[in-house]
């Protein structure tokens, strides 16, 4: 196969807005995919938050983080964002990105975030 490969990483991350513990984690630590294929990158969390927001982001080599696309909890249907589209299963708490027509600049490292809305948690 001499088609380019890409590495995408995705990591769990935690950027709280609450101070009550809260988790996210990752599947697979590292996905190798080929150029215009279509990857799925899992992410489950947890939380007992009423009211939540999950949002993804890429890392550039840099280390800034570009905000891609981002689901509330109350969102009655998946979101998409150009290539990106995800698939939230609210049941299962799990919130996958489909990443569409691969590029090699997708090569990156990708962050699933839960930010719990706390006004309405604590209602
Ligand atoms: C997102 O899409 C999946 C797969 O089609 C579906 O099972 C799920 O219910 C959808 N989620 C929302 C919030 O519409």
């Amino acid at each position: 196969m001499s088609l380019s490969s890409l590495l995408l990483m995705i990591l769990a991350s935690l950027w709280l807005e609450s101070a009550v513990a809260q988790k996210v984690t990752q599947a697979k630590p590292a996905i190798l995919a080929q150029e215009k294929e279509a990857v799925t990158l899992d992410c489950t969390y947890d939380t007992s938050a009423a009211s939540y927001s999950l949002l993804w982001y890429k890392q550039l080599n840099t280390g800034e983080m570009i905000f891609l696309i981002r689901q509330d909890s109350y969102g009655q249907q998946n979101a998409t964002q150009g290539r990106y589209s995800l698939n939230f299963q609210k049941a299962r708490k799990s919130i996958n990105l489909v990443i569409s027509v691969l590029q090699l600049e997708d090569s990156a490292v990708y962050f699933c975030t839960l930010r719990e809305d706390t006004v309405r948690g604590l209602a």
